[in-house]
């Protein structure tokens, strides 16, 4: 019977050209999103859905996230005297059980050579993989790696992926699905016969776009190998996946839900849409956010 997962890979080395000069000194894994870099929120959907071995691939310009991911006991005891109980439970990622490892790709070669490089950590286990720059919005923002999880063994697949439909002008924007015309219900596996990376709308499969988060077998790695620059000249992930399905490997599409929603920092305008989403979504500031925009809005 498989194991339980509990290793999860979270490529963050890409050099984040489009979010310059933002990212001149620091990785944009770090860029706050509300109160919190989005990195943060990467870790906490992790050690949400129970990972425990957490492995970054960074790179250079990225040891910020290495000082985000590392234990304060000072900063948390001066915060325990200071009674300072919200801030502690911002921190509190650091307090969990999950172990955090890094390996850097240096130079990064593509989000498939960046999952190349996890191959001694896997050591033969089935594992996830999210983008350490991308963002689930919803009440439990761990429930698709979960649910993700218990499909890829329920199917003991090689490959789960998540898709979120896209609108046909932005498939350039994504790896897009082919799963033979299907329209998959959200939640519910889909069986994938092809995936291409960043397809023109022209020849796009579908409008199901990969939504960065993965579910493999350690299969995944001899695909790797074999893969060639595709896209960009990078090693992509999205090539890999592809070999899988044709080879024969069982490898499904998961859609996401309407509640759950993915946001990236990949470009200003996906990063601006995410700020505004999780400071309205915010506890302790969120009231005020929307005060403000409803305001703002009669002046647009
Ligand atoms: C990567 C993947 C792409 C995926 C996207 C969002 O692209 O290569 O297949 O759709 O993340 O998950 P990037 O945004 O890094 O260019």
């Amino acid at each position: 019977m498989a194991r339980q997962i509990t290793k999860a890979v979270v490529p963050a080395a890409g050099l984040g050209t489009r979010l310059l000069p933002s990212t001149k000194s620091q990785p944009k894994e770090m860029l706050p999103v509300g109160r919190k870099p989005a990195i943060q929120y990467v870790v906490e959907e992790l050690q949400a859905a129970g990972l425990r071995q957490l492995l970054i691939i960074t790179g250079e310009r990225k040891r910020a996230i290495e000082d985000h991911l590392d234990a304060d006991p000072d900063l948390v005891q001066a915060l325990e005297q200071a009674g300072n109980e919200a801030a502690l439970g911002d921190l509190a990622y650091l307090e969990s059980e999950a172990r955090f490892f890094f390996t850097r790709q240096s130079p990064p070669k593509g989000l498939g050579h960046a999952v190349s490089l996890a191959a001694d950590f896997v050591d033969g286990d089935d594992f996830v993989v999210v983008l350490g720059d991308s963002m689930i919005v919803s009440p439990d923002p761990a429930a698709p790696l979960r649910e993700m999880m218990a499909a890829h063994k329920r199917l003991k697949a090689s490959a789960i992926v998540a898709v979120e439909t896209v609108p046909p002008e932005e498939t350039y924007r994504y790896g897009i699905v082919d799963v033979g015309g299907a329209e998959p219900a959200p939640g519910e596996p889909v069986a994938m016969e092809d995936i291409v990376e960043k397809p023109p709308v022209e020849t796009s499969p579908s409008t199901l776009a990969v939504a960065a988060r993965y579910v493999f077998s350690p299969a995944i790695f001899a695909m790797l190998s074999r893969t060639l620059p595709g896209k960009g000249g990078e090693i992509q992930l999205t090539d890999a996946i592809r070999l899988l399905i044709q080879q024969g490997e069982p490898v499904y599409a998961w859609p996401l839900a309407p509640d759950q929603k993915r946001y990236d920092v990949g470009n200003f305008e996906s990063y601006f849409r995410a700020f505004i989403e999780f400071a309205l979504a915010d506890e302790r500031y969120g009231y005020l956010v929307r005060k403000y925009i409803k305001a703002k809005a009669y002046e647009l």
